[in-house]
């Protein structure tokens, strides 16, 4: 029986005076020793202290932290049990950027470290590729979409403005009725994904969550400019979070932002600000804008910050990280970071020469391969770091829980797409784009008769 609420509280005030009361937390087992039960008038509740402090904190834990499952109360930790990426087939690399830009390999490596990134084709949409994603972090996971008690999309190059991405994943996973919101908070979106699961996990309002951070940001890049058409590519990664009685997942975070920076990196237009128009269109505000520079300084003034304090928060200390998987944005500024937190580089993990900065999907995309070489295994702890618009930051400390899927399992599934995978790729695809485009023939011409129906769905 899991109670929340006040019938929690009732619970939690009659349990206080039964002898098989279990409490988890160092806090609460003091709190436990200490006087024997009072009435507090204040709150209208009986407690072993008078101490408000003490009420406080029992009170937030309550509603954050545990369930109440008959006489024990026990911790949830939201556990990765299951992973996935999917990233566009066309490769382009720098030499074919450089046929047509004034740029070359040399410089892009040497400045960034991305030597090729995947450009999702005409028929992908954000949608299809979380979509793609998801269902391999079920596979892993084991479970069927119908399983699921949340969906997080962690994006901010959706589908539309307007209805949420988040519920064409829900309903193209078939994972019936079940809340999903999409979380916009730019590169860190996925790892302030992972921390909002945690607590939902932690509350017991959830059992599984899946996690997603996707981008198709090749839609919002002008190519003919240089100083942002190198650097973005597209993809998608998604993790499954369940709920464990065992210490594991997120063991400490920092959520960042300040928005006095916010003209360093903007899309102008698109919004309600500036809604999309010719003007628009004519003066390319309908282009990612970056003050490249800015950006860097940014990026390397917080982010080596964010891990120290993140590992520090969760108790450990560098030599406890067994894995560090950064936003893959710059090599320069993931070699920065690392450095400041005291990381070595063998415990750092880079794959931003292949697919470039994928910017919400760069973490999940990268666990997915760490899982997948085996660089990330059961019992790890690891560290995201990752910056992004906004300006904004987010840092995380994840421990791996046991129940982990064999490495070969997750590889296979990947790398090796049978037909029956492809077939039902291209019915989903060729479903998206006719419902596509029977959206586009309704709202550009709604007959009067259609036109309750249009606004009905
Ligand atoms: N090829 C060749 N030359 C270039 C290119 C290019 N692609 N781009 C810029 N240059 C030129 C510049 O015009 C400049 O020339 P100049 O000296 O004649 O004026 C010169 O190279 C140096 O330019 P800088 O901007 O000073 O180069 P820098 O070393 O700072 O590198 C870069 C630029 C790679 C963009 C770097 O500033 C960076 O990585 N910034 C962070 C960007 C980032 O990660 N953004 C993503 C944020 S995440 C998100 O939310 C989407």
């Amino acid at each position: 029986m899991t109670l929340h609420g006040e019938a929690l509280s009732r619970e939690w005030n009659r349990s206080l005076f039964r002898s098989s009361f279990v409490v988890k937390t160092p806090d609460f087992r003091s709190l436990c020793k200490a006087e024997k039960p009072v009435f507090s008038k204040k709150t209208g509740f009986f407690s072993r202290v008078s101490d408000t402090e003490c009420f406080a904190k029992r009170t937030r834990c309550l509603g954050s932290k545990f369930d109440i499952l008959g006489d024990t109360m026990t911790q949830r930790y939201g556990n990765i049990i299951g992973w996935g990426k999917y990233t566009p087939k066309r490769v382009v690399t720098n030499h074919e950027l450089a046929q047509r830009l004034d740029t070359s390999d040399e410089w892009i490596v040497a400045r960034t470290g991305i030597r090729e990134r995947r450009i999702a084709a005409a028929d992908e949409t954000v949608s299809s590729m979380a979509v793609a994603a998801a269902r391999e972090a079920l596979t892993v996971a084991g479970l069927r979409a119908r399983d699921l008690g949340l969906i997080i999309v962690a994006t901010s190059s959706p589908d539309h403005l307007t209805p949420p991405v988040s519920s064409q994943v829900q309903h193209a996973l078939g994972a019936k009725d079940i809340g999903a919101f999409t979380l916009v908070a730019a590169c860190p979106g996925f790892v302030y994904s992972l921390v909002t699961a945690q607590q939902f996990i932690a509350s017991g309002a959830c059992d599984n969550v899946l996690v997603i951070g996707v981008e198709l940001i090749s839609r919002f890049i002008d190519w003919d400019d240089r100083t942002t058409s190198v650097l973005f590519g597209d993809g998608a990664g998604a993790v499954i979070v369940q709920a464990s009685d065992k210490p594991c997942g997120v063991l400490a975070h920092v959520l960042g932002s300040d928005g006095s920076g916010a003209e360093h990196l903007i899309l102008p237009a698109g919004g309600s600000a500036i809604p999309a128009s010719h003007e628009a269109l004519v003066d390319g505000l309908n282009y990612l804008r970056m003050n490249g520079n800015e950006v860097f300084k940014f990026a390397t003034r917080v982010l080596g910050k964010a891990l120290q304090q993140a590992i520090a928060k969760a108790g450990l200390t560098a030599d406890d990280i067994d894995l560090f998987i950064p936003h893959q944005a710059n090599a320069r500024i993931i070699e920065s970071a690392a450095r400041q937190a005291g990381l070595p580089h063998e415990k750092v993990f880079v794959n931003i020469d292949r697919y470039g900065n994928t910017s919400a999907a760069s973490i999940p995309i990268a666990l997915s391969e760490a899982m997948e070489q085996g660089r990330a295994k059961a019992g790890d702890t690891l560290a995201f770091v990752a910056f992004g618009a906004g300006l904004t930051w987010a840092a995380a400390v994840v421990k791996l829980g046991e129940r982990l899927a064999p490495a070969r399992v997750s590889q296979g599934l990947i790398q090796l797409p049978n037909w029956a995978t492809r077939l039902r790729d291209t019915a989903i695809s060729t479903m998206d784009r006719i419902r596509a485009l029977d959206w586009v023939r309704r709202v550009r011409r709604p007959h009067k008769h259609e036109r309750h129906d249009l606004y009905a769905r």
